[in-house]
């Protein structure tokens, strides 16, 4: 039965009840216990389970046997990458590992751009705001523009937007470089909650944006890290254009079963040949650590005794819901939930297993997927800003193994045509 279902985010409480084997009285149960704890559908406000919540409970919840094994295929050509926002590189280097060349990469922050160059001093990094770039000179010589733009408001009312609608923007300046620019192909990368920002109206207007530059957008698709060769649970959405004048399918990358966890991030195994290496790390105020270390691996403030629960939480104590993310201790056998910007924030503690301390500077780098060589510039907290910020390397290799899918055939294509 599970083969015959379709993967997707929320499921109805009928539809997670069957696949379940329970109840739908059990699961209102679960609800009000907090076990497993229905939430809003952005787009319909219907109550409805989300996926990643039942499988932090039932982890085999969507085995699938018709996932992929190997995304990997080799580029016929050099391709060429413009990355903006490129940060500290995350999906630069997937790129990379993928086969395809950063031909110039643009990033605003000085520690972030003196990562690129310390790594990658054949890289042409153009520092600064991208407001004051003009990219008309890489003209029909790049095959992708690349680009995770921070998110922000435009107003879009229902009607078809134009460019300069979105102008002021930082999406309006990705657009401006791919309009420049005229790859046969773009591709965008932001949080997921651009899903549901403005009610859907922004994702909604971006879409709108780039069909009037030229570009029809596939079907957009929220990726998981965990499906990819990452052992974090972070979630990227991706916007990928296609040029209008080009017929031919991009495919997001086929999902792979095994999930790696925590242990195979730091020690010796599948995904690195050694154990993470010694480096310098942020530490928990005295308060913060006593009440974390009455937190057992895997376990998070429901753990903790009930008054110190109270007002460890403050406020959010009394608004309900998981907020499983809160005194959180990650456990080995369990892959690490998303890692914020900062190590240490207040809400979204990640704790090491065994000793009561936010993850390292190369702990956070081996759950991102940066290889260890890779080093990072400027103090420790910008450091972990930076890889905080980057799309998982894993993750950015098999997005581009798509790409390179998707421009083999074109290119293969247009010499058929000749
Ligand atoms: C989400 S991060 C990108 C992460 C990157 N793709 C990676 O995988 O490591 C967004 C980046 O946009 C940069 N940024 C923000 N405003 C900018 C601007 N006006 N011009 C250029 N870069 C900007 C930020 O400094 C940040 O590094």
């Amino acid at each position: 039965m599970l083969s015959n279902m379709v993967i997707k985010e929320f499921y109805t409480i009928s539809e997670a009840a069957e696949m379940l084997n329970k109840s739908t009285k059990t699961l209102r149960r679960w609800d009000e216990e907090g076990k497993l704890v229905a939430v809003r559908e952005p787009m319909s406000n219907y109550r409805v389970y989300h996926r990643n919540d039942i499988e932090n409970l039932f982890p085999d919840f969507l085995v699938d046997n018709n996932k992929s094994t190997d995304n990997y295929v080799k580029a016929e050509n050099n391709y060429k990458v413009l990355e903006l926002f490129a940060g500290a590189g995350g999906l630069a280097i997937g790129l990379e590992k993928a086969g395809l060349k950063c031909e110039a990469l643009n990033e605003i922050d000085k520690f972030a751009c003196q990562t690129l160059r310390k790594n990658r001093p054949q890289w042409n990094v153009l520092e600064g705001d991208i407001k004051n770039f003009s990219f008309t000179e890489y003209r029909n010589e790049i095959d992708v523009v690349t680009g995770g733009f921070p998110c922000q408001a435009f107003s879009y009312a229902g009607k078809r937007l134009g460019l300069e609608d979105a102008r002021g923007t930082l999406f309006y300046e990705f657009a401006r470089a791919v309009q420049e620019v005229n790859p046969p192909i773009c591709i965008g990368e932001n949080v997921k909650g651009l899903l549901s920002h403005d009610n859907g109206n922004t994702l909604r207007g971006m879409i709108s944006i780039l069909d009037e530059i030229g570009y029809n957008v596939v079907p957009v698709e929220i990726l998981r890290a965990i499906d990819f060769k990452v052992p974090q649970k972070r979630e990227r959405l991706i916007l990928v254009g296609i040029r209008k004048d080009i017929n031919v399918n991009f495919n997001y990358p086929k999902p792979y079963s095994k999930i790696y966890n925590l242990k195979d991030a730091l020690k010796k195994g599948e995904l690195f040949d050694c154990d993470v290496p010694v480096s310098n790390g942020a530490t928990y105020p005295k308060s913060k650590k006593d009440v974390l270390d009455l937190v057992p691996p895997k376990g998070y403030w429901r753990d903790l005794p009930f008054e110190i629960q109270k007002e460890y939480m403050g406020g959010s104590f009394y608004l309900g819901g998981g907020k499983t993310g809160m005194a959180r201790r990650i456990g080995w056998d369990e892959p690490s939930l998303t890692l914020t910007c900062s190590p240490a924030q207040k809400q979204t503690e990640r704790c090491h297993p065994d000793e009561t301390r936010p993850f390292t500077v190369r702990e956070y780098a081996r759950i991102q997927t940066f290889p260890d060589e890779w080093d990072f510039a400027g103090s420790m907290a910008q450091q972990y800003k930076q890889i905080g910020n980057a799309v998982p390397v894993n993750l950015g290799k098999e997005v581009g193994y798509s790409i390179i899918k998707f421009l083999n055939s074109y290119y293969n294509y247009l010499k058929l045509k000749s």
